[in-house]
């Protein structure tokens, strides 16, 4: 009676979670997706601490079950209350690395049960005490756990700025190496049947260590989204491990569905920046070549012009149509709010007003749609970027907000630029383009942007949030 309860609790997990999920395609939907995927996830965590049963015998260690729950319970409450929206990106990272961490450390428990039994018989082979799917779901587990956490620590790390992009000449071999010794150890690890094989089992865990470290290491400008979504789909596929091994459904229906969204939104990602993923594995895009990484001031490529607020006001009222380019910095200034005055000021006035959408523009997957909605933004007033590129022509006047690399035509023009062949929203289509931001300094590739100083641009500098409140007021006016 009470397994079939918790068969039960599985599948109301397993179904909120495919629920969730469609849930979360949509930005109107999104909120509740994550709220019904939650409730089915709360299912599935007390019907296992309540009902679970192993030959008769339930879960007993509550003090540590709880204790558990609530240090995580805590800290994932506060921290996430207390995460600024320009560090979600870096939170996510964070907080995907915890999840592959949790499904290494549930091959390495199960290991050591195995491990134990061998100990209790020595004599009896390795091979019959697990078998080679056994072991294999094990090591899968262990080794792409491992992997998707210090990959994701090292992304954590380079997205607020602490860790700097990092290779040396021949990394990619000794990439290729570390991986050979996670195998080979793995490999021998089941063949030697040898007394004590906790601590080779740990060699393997260790070399996963420092491939994630290394494999993530050099990666950088603009490729870390697609890497994000890969350290994603990563701790899915070893927290499916942890399904089969444990037998559990709801483990096994999460993990899938994690690791096959990553999987997919990777090769968009990939899409997006018109790479392949061995390109982005091995190529090091964006990391080599840079003007200035740490953000100081781009060479100068000649003249640019500036605009007064009072003429910017003037342009913008005026236009039939106008295009709102959203970037990383409107994030930064926390002006989506304001922004969607400036959208509804204008209307009023007649003028048409939408948005441009790049897929990677921003620092997460997503990351310009959910400022938006957060602001109530029309989601028919969001363009993606094919459908963008096409509107420039008949454009009067594109607004950039903090965005830089997303409107860089040296992903077009450039072939020795680190963003080369990375599709970009093609704003210098449009009659005149205004660009919003605080200085001449790059954005997040580290290179300079010749659309600053093109002669159909003006620059109007400032934090978004102030120029758009003083824009406001003085296309109001007009
Ligand atoms: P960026 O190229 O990073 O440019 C953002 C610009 O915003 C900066 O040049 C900065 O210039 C300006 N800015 C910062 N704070 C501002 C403020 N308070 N007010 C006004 N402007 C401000 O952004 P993007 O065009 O959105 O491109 C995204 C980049 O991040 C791409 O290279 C992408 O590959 C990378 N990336 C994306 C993701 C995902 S999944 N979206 C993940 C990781 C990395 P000033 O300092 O001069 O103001």
């Amino acid at each position: 009676m009470e397994l079939n309860l918790l068969t039960l609790c599985y599948l109301i997990a397993s179904v909120t979670f495919i629920l969730g999920l469609k849930m979360l395609s949509n930005p109107a939907s999104a909120r509740k997706g994550n709220l019904v995927a939650a409730f089915g996830m709360t299912v599935a965590i007390f019907g296992t601490i309540f009902l679970f049963e192993d030959n008769g015998e339930k879960l007993h260690n509550y003090i540590w079950i709880f204790a558990g729950l609530l240090i995580g319970t805590v800290a994932g409450t506060l921290s996430a209350k207390k995460v600024k929206m320009t560090a979600m990106p870096e939170m996510v990272s964070l907080f995907n690395g915890m999840g592959g961490a949790c499904a290494a450390l549930i091959s390495a428990a199960e290991f050591y049960h195995i491990y134990k039994l061998h100990e209790a018989s020595p004599e009896t082979p390795f091979a019959e005490l697990a078998t080679v799917g056994h072991y294999i779901t094990i090591v899968a587990g262990a080794i792409i756990g491992t992997i998707s956490y210090t990959g994701s620590i090292i992304a954590w790390g380079k997205l607020n700025g602490k860790v700097k992009d990092f290779s040396f000449k021949g990394q990619h071999i000794v990439n290729m190496i570390v991986l050979v010794l996670v195998i080979a150890t793995a490999v021998w690890v089941y063949q030697s049947n040898i007394g004590s094989m906790y601590i080779p089992f740990l060699l393997i865990g260790f070399f996963a260590f420092i491939y994630g470290i290394l494999f993530v290491m050099p990666i950088g400008g603009a490729d870390m989204p697609v890497v994000i979504s890969l350290l994603n789909s990563f701790t899915g596929v070893a927290a499916a491990c942890g399904g089969f091994l444990y037998d559990n459904k709801a483990m096994l229906t999460g993990g899938i569905l994690v690791g096959a969204a990553g999987t997919l939104l990777t090769i968009l990602m990939c899409k997006a920046m018109n790479r392949s993923l061995t390109n982005v594995l091995i190529g090091s895009f964006g990391g080599g070549n840079k003007a200035t990484v740490e953000g100081g001031p781009a060479k100068a490529q000649g003249n640019y012009k500036e605009i007064s607020l009072a003429d910017a006001a003037m342009v913008m009222g005026y236009a039939t149509k106008v295009m709102i380019v959203p970037g990383y910095g409107l994030a930064v200034a926390q002006a989506q709010h304001i922004c969607h005055e400036l959208e509804k000021i204008l209307t009023e006035k007649g003028v048409e007003v939408n948005y441009a959408i790049h897929p990677v523009a921003g620092r997460m997957p997503g990351h310009m749609n959910v400022l938006l909605a957060e602001a109530d933004v029309s989601y028919d007033k969001l363009m993606e970027m094919e459908n963008a590129n096409d509107e420039f022509k008949t454009t009067d006047v594109v607004l950039i907000l903090g965005a830089n690399d997303v409107v860089n035509p040296a992903a077009k023009n450039d072939p020795a630029s680190p963003i080369y062949g990375m599709p970009i929203l093609e704003v210098e289509q449009a009659k005149t383009v205004i660009v919003n931001k605080r200085s001449m300094k790059p954005g997040y590739a580290g290179i300079e942007n010749d659309l600053f100083f093109q002669p159909k641009t003006s620059m109007l500098f400032g934090d978004a949030k102030k120029v758009l409140q003083d824009l406001c007021a003085e296309v109001k006016a007009i």
